[in-house]
């Protein structure tokens, strides 16, 4: 069975375009119609960008898990949800059907209900890539409580920001986590972070590596012991818990050109129905077909397309616990000729880090199960895009180049695959209910068609970005006040003679680092508090598999002493306080930096200078001491 709004032409995208345009609470409120309601809204859409507020679905109730699960077991209960592939080729994969997964994510409802986690509560996850993070994830949503998820590669203290910001009393995680060649003590980690955090009342802990841990009596409990409790009940089933449309599903932190990370929330309802939607018609996914994306869920991109949107479309999803090039770079075209993968999603960063080995690793793989192909999370430069299509769609599968955010929930500018052109390196046409703009400095829309701009939004879509947790102004601030009326991307973005938009990277002071999003400032705020750290700047620089690296420019109160110490004490610092993900990949140490007279950094002269731009660094006659730049220059690493 097709699903009832899949786009299947161009003229049917024509279509469906204008209509969303033309009447959006009209359009949206027939693809919501598709799903399972505990009671229908009474009125599709209130919004104001000003404050902002944005409500979709006006007092609908409902539960995304029965959207995820209970509507598929009377058709499809045997059907695979959840095919997962272990970090070890050696050990066996673990195939959870839509009864299975159902099973589950009950019994473990009733373990968080057993702990004490309530509606509203909010649950810190810090989990390796298992079939239980997951069931964790969709198990809060069944209680009502709001999970946020912790990318496995962030530290003790970055967690310790989160569990404060979000007040989570709650957390679940695991003993470790195998990625490639390593085990990462997960939960040490979180012992750290906990040394700080003392309103955790609970901690559950799922057995992975058996790395020994310290369970604290009272706080820790093992996962497996609260399982079988739940097994003594006699594994009830638990009544999903009614939700406001409005009410939030999850938080997840990202960063901004601020030094604190801020947490995105996210909609029951609006953020079910919009990313649905986009699954269904992007991939142009059909019933059966085997969809792996190879992001970590402690992205977005895990969240919408490995759990949320493709569950509720009742498809099939295969999470892979490990990474590409371990114990080879044949790894994905294993996965793929193993369980006959229709669908590959993954990073540009991952396609340029494979491109690197060579075609040797794919020689001998069967990839014809392979019907579509897409990226994600940075731009794709035409190389990495070429070498995708042709070795790896063998020059039949369609490319779909996502452009989307943390903040919108899911997939915004797309072609379709097999139905609207594509074009590499452009994320090409909105998908409908995406109205973009193009917008100068001063905010005014640049019509027409080869202009370049600020990417704006105009007019809401269901899953946009509601609040910044416990700081509702600051959402305003960073997304609603750059450009009034408008929500402000932070990405440039070019539209090309046919219309078709190509995102050309971030215009504020956030780095894209291999597909993960870095803010300049978090970086400098780590490096300042190394001691004997006078100042710092952070930019970025083009990097041939990062696509950006990280380059940070420091003045040091002694400047002459044992420099090569200081700089690997200052990465360790970084590791520290943020994740080894922010480690910067250059220190050159300064004694002065490039600023105005009112003390501004100009970054742009740094940023010529990492990119190795010497020559032409503009306008240098307002600074307050140009000779520093030449010093910088000359000091160039
Ligand atoms: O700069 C854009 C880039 O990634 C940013 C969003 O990062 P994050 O919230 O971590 O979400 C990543 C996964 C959705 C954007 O502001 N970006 C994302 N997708 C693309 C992209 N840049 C170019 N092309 C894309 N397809």
């Amino acid at each position: 069975m097709a699903f009832p709004f899949q786009i299947k032409s161009l003229s049917d995208y024509q279509q469906a375009y204008k209509h969303s345009v033309e009447s959006p609470e009209k359009f949206w409120a027939g693809i919501a119609a598709h799903f399972k309601w505990k009671k229908k809204w009474d009125k599709t859409l209130e919004w104001n960008f000003d404050q902002p507020d944005v409500k979709w679905f006006v007092n609908g109730k409902l539960n995304i898990t029965e959207n995820c699960l209970d509507r598929h077991l009377r058709m499809s209960c045997d059907q695979p949800a959840i095919i997962w592939e272990p970090n070890d080729p050696e050990e066996h994969h673990r195939v959870l059907t839509y009864n299975e997964l159902f099973f589950k994510v009950n019994q473990f409802a009733n373990v968080l209900k057993n702990n004490g986690v309530k509606k509203g509560d909010r649950v810190c996850i810090y989990m390796g890539m298992v079939p239980e993070l997951p069931v964790a994830m969709l198990a809060c949503a069944r209680v009502g409580a709001i999970h946020s998820v912790i990318f496995g590669g962030f530290s003790a203290q970055s967690i310790a920001d989160r569990l404060f910001d979000a007040q989570a009393e709650f957390i679940i995680t695991c003993d470790g986590a195998y990625r490639g060649a390593k085990d990462i003590p997960l939960k040490n980690t979180i012992d750290d972070a906990l040394v700080g955090c003392r309103f955790v009342k609970r901690v559950i802990v799922l057995t992975r590596t058996h790395t020994p841990v310290s369970m604290i009596k009272g706080r820790d409990v093992w996962w497996e012991d609260e399982i079988k409790k739940v097994e003594t009940q006699g594994n009830p089933p638990y009544a999903a818990e009614e939700m406001d449309a409005e009410d939030p599903l999850f938080i997840l932190y990202t960063s901004g050109s601020t030094g604190k990370p801020k947490g995105v929330v996210h909609s029951s309802a609006g953020y079910m129905v919009y990313s649905t939607y986009t699954f269904v018609n992007v991939f142009q996914y059909e019933p059966g077909d085997v969809h792996f994306c190879t992001a970590d869920i402690g992205w977005v991109t895990g969240h919408t397309y490995i759990v949320y949107s493709i569950l509720c479309a009742g498809g099939t999803s295969l999470m892979f616990e490990g990474v590409p090039t371990w114990p080879d770079a044949g790894r994905f075209w294993d996965i793929v000729e193993k369980h006959k993968v229709n669908i590959l999603y993954t990073a540009p960063t991952a396609i340029r880090s494979l491109m690197a080995y060579g075609t040797s690793p794919i020689v001998g793989k069967d990839l014809s199960s392979l019907k579509v192909l897409g990226t994600v999370g940075e731009p794709i430069n035409e190389e990495a895009w070429r070498w995708y299509h042709e070795h790896i769609g063998k020059g039949n599968c369609p490319i779909v180049d996502t452009w989307w955010q943390t903040e919108t929930g899911a997939t915004m500018i797309s072609n379709m695959a097999g139905v609207t052109p594509a074009k590499a390196g452009y994320a090409t046409l909105p998908l409908p209910g995406i109205q973009p703009v193009l917008v100068d400095e001063k905010g005014v829309e640049i019509e027409g068609n080869d202009v370049s701009g600020n990417l704006c939004i105009r007019f809401p879509w269901p899953s946009i970005i509601r609040t910044t947790y416990g700081d509702h102004e600051r959402c305003k601030l960073n997304y609603f006040t750059t450009y009034p009326g408008y929500y402000f991307t932070g990405d440039g973005c070019y539209r090309d003679e046919n219309g078709f938009y190509r995102i050309t990277g971030r215009v504020d002071d956030v780095l894209n680092v291999s597909g993960h999003r870095i803010g300049t400032a978090e970086v400098e705020n780590a490096i300042n508090m190394h001691t004997g750290v006078l100042e710092s700047a952070v930019v970025g620089f083009p990097h041939d598999l990062k696509g950006q690296g990280i380059y940070a420019f420091v003045i040091l109160e002694k400047m002459h002493e044992n420099q090569d110490q200081t700089r690997l004490d200052l990465l360790q610092t970084v590791t520290r306080i943020i994740g080894p993900i922010a480690r910067p990949d250059k220190v050159q140490f300064v004694t002065g930096l490039p600023k105005t007279r009112s003390g501004k950094i100009m970054r742009r002269i740094l940023r010529k200078i990492a990119e190795g731009d010497l020559s032409n660094l503009g306008d240098i006659s307002t600074l307050l001491e140009p000779m520093v730049v030449e010093d910088i220059k000359n000091g160039k690493v």
